[in-house]
This record gives structure tokens, sequence and C-alpha cells, in this order.
């Protein structure tokens, strides 16, 4: 079987150049978020830290799935592969094997009663605006009480005591579940695991339909079943070689103040309400690594996590439409805070890219509002590219296209609220650009990228003349 581990990740991040060691006393209140964040920003590493003031025992590691290079050590996959093999394994779940709690490092150590204690984990305070330390790389394992169907998904905790913390639950499938134990007046049972492998990550941030079992989409991209051990407080299972579960369980009649947190836009997601999460018991592995998950500007986890999951729910949609399209790549841009998306693609027809980016627009994530279509001789990744395409090839009154009053994703505060409802609910205008290349000009293909490049560019080293 593969290594199910977080600590195995980080190990081969390490092993391959992709991160940093602080060996130097760091503080999670104080420089953790700014030391990590710096760290992927100018030089794209993912940093351990080894020695946490406060915390002895502990180490941190974050920006670790940041972008496609680490997916593609995590999966095991070259970068180019990394889209179309979530989309290819995905659809092939594995069921989870439960195995003895003997056998789990995640039971290395149980904590309960008053040393189950929120307040004695290195969570960072992450953006400057946070009323405090966040755990934000929870994913919450939950089951419905009628149907017993498992449910996995990222739900951020403020702490707000040893026992307490909020827990923000959006308008998804944790929430119709948490419904039906509130209308029974009951406690919804919750397990907060912390730090897995890459495969697991992903799994919690993808969404599909109500019912589908997230640990078994998990197993399909790790290509093993994934080892799952008994709670120690509830009949939950949770994956045996997390770095850590918090237990607990979701009051079903009580809220909090929570917020303001920063979030992926790079804004700041309003204080409002939430539900309150009770901690029950605490288990970890022995020297345990928290999995410090950064938020607000880009480029974090967050954004990665969410970005590479509505690509691959894309390149699966748009395959399908029109029977299928020539589709090359599509990047969610965590630089637009997950709000715009560029599709490349070769249209077979006059208007197929439009068709394209209307499908872009309406899928199974809200994210984007901004959908662009550019040209097989375009790189999706290259904002330059994407910009150049943005004009030269983009004449506004055929190739702009407003949809008004659609849904709109929660996060976007320059959409309107629904009168009468949380920020949660958005309404707004979707905009799709089609820059691929002008269907009256291909045959002559005026507008090559390379056509004005400088006279002799092919023969030209300019290592010959430059010091
Ligand atoms: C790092 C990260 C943090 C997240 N935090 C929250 C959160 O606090 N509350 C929430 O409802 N969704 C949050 N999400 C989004 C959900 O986890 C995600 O939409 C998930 O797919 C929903 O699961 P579902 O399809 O089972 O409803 C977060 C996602 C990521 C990647």
């Amino acid at each position: 079987m593969r290594d199910q581990s977080f600590r195995g990740h980080v190990q081969n991040l390490e092993q391959q150049g992709e991160l940093v060691r602080v060996d130097t006393e760091t503080d999670p209140h104080e420089n953790v978020s700014a030391i990590g964040w710096k760290t992927y920003d100018q030089f794209g590493k993912s940093t351990l830290f080894t020695n946490l003031k406060g915390y002895p025992g502990w180490q941190l590691a974050s920006q670790v799935v940041t972008d496609r290079r680490k997916w593609a050590i995590g999966l095991g996959v070259s970068e180019e592969d990394v889209i179309p093999t979530v989309v290819d394994r995905i659809k092939s779940p594995r069921q989870p094997v439960s195995i003895d709690a003997k056998d789990a490092p995640v039971k290395e150590v149980i904590l309960t009663g008053e040393d189950a204690d929120l307040t004695k984990l290195p969570a960072m305070w992450t953006s400057e605006e946070d009323p405090g330390p966040y755990i934000a790389s929870g994913m919450a394992v939950i089951k419905d009480p009628e149907t017993g169907t498992r449910n996995m998904s990222y739900h951020r905790q403020q702490i707000l005591g040893p026992d307490r913390s909020g827990f923000l639950i959006c308008p998804r499938h944790a929430l119709r579940t948490y419904q039906k134990y509130q209308e029974r007046k009951e406690s919804m049972p919750v397990a907060m695991v912390v730090g897995v492998h890459p495969a697991i990550l992903y799994a919690g941030g993808f969404t599909t339909r109500y019912g589908i079992d997230e640990l078994s989409l998990a197993g399909g991209l790790l290509e093993d079943p994934v080892r799952l051990v008994k709670c120690e407080t509830s009949d939950l299972e949770v994956p045996a070689d997390a770095e850590m579960v918090i237990e607990g369980e979701i009051l079903p009649d009580a809220m909090t103040e929570e917020g303001p947190f920063g979030e992926v836009t790079g804004g700041y997601a309003e204080e409002g309400s939430t539900e309150i999460f009770v901690v029950k018991a605490i288990t970890h592995r022995k020297n345990p690594i928290f999995y410090g998950m950064h938020s607000g500007a880009p480029m974090t986890d967050p954004q990665s996590i969410t970005g590479t999951c509505v690509e691959a729910a894309l390149y699966e949609h748009l395959s399908k439409v029109e029977g299928g399209l020539d589709l090359l790549d599509i990047r969610c841009l965590g630089v637009s805070g997950l709000m715009a998306v560029v599709v490349k693609l070769r249209p077979r027809i006059a208007g197929q890219a439009k068709t394209a980016l209307l499908a872009a627009l309406s899928s199974p994530y809200l994210h984007p509002k901004l959908a662009i279509a550019i040209d097989e001789d375009m790189d999706a990744s290259d904002l330059k590219q994407v910009f150049w395409s943005l004009t030269t090839r983009v004449h506004a009154e055929q190739d702009v296209t407003k949809i008004d009053n659609t849904r709109i994703w929660s996060l976007d505060n320059a959409s309107d609220i629904v009168p009468g409802m949380s920020p949660m609910y958005r309404i707004g205008t979707k905009v799709a650009i089609d820059a691929t290349k002008p269907w009256s000009s291909r045959i002559e293909d005026k507008t090559r990228f390379d056509r004005a490049m400088p006279t002799n560019y092919d023969s030209v080293d300019i290592e010959d003349f430059l010091p």
C-alpha cells in the first residue's frame, strides 16, 4: 500500500527541493503566517517550522499543495498529468478499509477531558484583522443521521476556548446533514481531521452529489483504500495515518460571533455568526506535524485546493459539451481569488468557444464569474499570454457576453447580497470573453502570437553579447 501520510508528503517535498526548514524559534501567533506566506511568494517553497515557541513537541508545515508541482509530487505524476489523472481516478472510487486502533498512528497519543485542549495546539493567527488563531485545515467527517452516508469537508474553526470553537458551515452538504440533526434536536458528531495525504486533502475540497463519500474518492486518487480507524467518542471513522483528529460535536441550537477572517479572495469574510463545536477528545501522532493553513492574499493552499478541484470538475464538465470539445487546459486563477477561469481549447466551429464558456460559468462550482477562452497556441498558465489574447483577439461587441442575475459565489463582495438573506447568498453578473482567434481570420492566421518577433530571433544568442 502507498504511504497515506501528511509527513510522507512533507518528506517528499523536502527531498525534491520544494520545502524550506525553519529551525529558528518562531511563534504561530506572531510570525509563522508571514514567514510561510513570504517563503512561498518569494521562493515558491513550502515551509516546515521545527521550533515553535510555546508548543514543544510540535512542528508545523504550510503551503504544501500550493501549485501543480506540489500536487504532482503528492499524486506521483507529472505536472501536466495532474488534472487528467484526478479526473480519471475519481471515476473509480475505492471503499476505505477499517483497521485496529493499535495499528493507527493517529492513536499514538489520546487526550480526553481537560487534556483535550484547543489552546495547546499551534494554530496560526493567519491574517492581520482575524480576531485570533484559527484552525483552518480541519476537514469534518460527519454522517447523515438517516442514511449513514459519510461526508467530508473543510470547516474553519476560530478557537474560542480550550474546549470550543466556532465552526463555519456554508450552504452545502454539511449544512444539509447538520439541519437533519437540528430537526431531531440532536448534536451532530464531528471528527476534524488535520494533516493528511494530498489525495485526502483534495477530496475534502471536492464537490459532487450529496451522499458520495469523499473518503472513497480519496481512495480512488490514492489507488488504494484509505485506512480508517474508529473515533474514541463516536462511531465515526477517520484516516488512521492523519497527524491529528479533534473529536467533538456541533450543538443543535447555539451560535457564536465569528470573524472577520482573511479569505481566498484576498479580502475578508465579514464578521458573522457560526455554529459551535464542542471538543470531546484529541488524538494525534507522536511528534505531530500541525498543518498550518494560510488563507487570505493569494497564493495559499486554500486557493490551490479549491482551484484544482474547480479545474478537474470543469475539465470533466466541459469535455461533455457538444458531445466533446477539443479541450487543452483549464486554469482557475488563484490570483483572481478563484473567480476567473481560463479555458484553452481548439474550437472546431464558430461559436464553440462561447458555448464552452457558458458551461464553465454554470458548473459544480459557483466560484468563477469570469471565464476566458484562449486558443491552442497560448499558454493558459501565463497571464502575459492570456492578456495578449484579451486585447489582440477580442472584439468586445462580438466576444464579450454578460449574463445578469445569476447566482454568485458567497465571497464575491462586489456582487449584491440577495435581499433579506445572509452574505452567503449573492446575485450578480457573469462574464464570458472569447479570446480565441477571430473565426474570420483563422485561415490567414493574422493573429499568431509570434507573428512579429524580433529580426533573426532564432539565430541571435544573447549570451554572445551580454557580459
Ligand atoms: C482550506 C479550505 C477551507 C475551507 N473552509 C470552509 C469553511 O470554513 N466552511 C465551509 O462551509 N466550507 C469551507 N470550504 C469549502 C468546502 O470544504 C468545500 O466546498 C467542500 O467541497 C464542500 O463539501 P461538500 O461538497 O461535501 O459540501 C473550505 C475549503 C478549503 C479548501
